[in-house]
């Protein structure tokens, strides 16, 4: 009997924590696109091809694999608690700061919350299901940038509700954001 294996992941957490933080210092590519929205944070995707060229080689086969989008953060601006589907990556941030909370779902019991604050610089990776919250909460801007592989397609958006992870909703990239 034959066991088929589903596909290995095309980008390992580290390549894409790699990625996040080559990009991240590499003002040069990105900072005149940053644009800061009163509403909500902002988001744009990067071409590959505008960044391809900047990076070591040894991160092309990452880039090509991932997607990344670029973030802004206003004082106060944040994300929902959520996770990013069956997409796995990193992000760092490349200005401000912004304040992580992560949701570990336990089986069977209340889930682990933990909460830290990334300073520029700082580059966090994650697997698919991943559950987390970012925000803001500092009083200057932020900008981060975010590699996620395979490509975002949905957020699953949760609460904590009696110790456990409800989900809430579900957001579409390229229609939700
Ligand atoms: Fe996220």
């Amino acid at each position: 009997m034959t066991t088929v294996l589903p596909p290995a992941p095309t980008t390992a957490p580290a390549g894409a924590a790699a990625l996040a933080v080559a990009l991240a210092v590499r003002t040069d590519l990105w900072a005149h696109r940053v644009e800061y929205r009163e509403e909500s944070r902002w988001t744009s995707l990067l071409d590959p091809a505008d960044v391809a060229d900047a990076l070591d080689p040894s991160l092309h086969a990452e880039l090509h694999a991932a997607q990344v989008w670029l973030l802004s953060w206003l004082p106060g601006q944040g994300t929902p608690l959520h996770d990013h589907g069956a997409s796995a990556g990193a992000f760092a941030v490349a200005r401000g700061g912004l304040t992580e909370r992560v949701v570990a779902r336990g089986a069977g019991r209340a889930p682990h919350q933990s909460t830290t604050d990334l300073a520029a610089g700082r580059v966090r990776y994650f697997g698919a299901h991943y559950v987390h919250q970012v925000v803001n909460t500092l009083h200057e801007p932020a900008v981060s940038l975010h590699v996620y592989a395979p490509r975002l397609t949905l957020m699953n958006t949760y609460r904590i509700d009696d110790g456990g992870l409800v989900r809430t909703g579900t957001e579409r990239a390229g229609v939700d954001w």
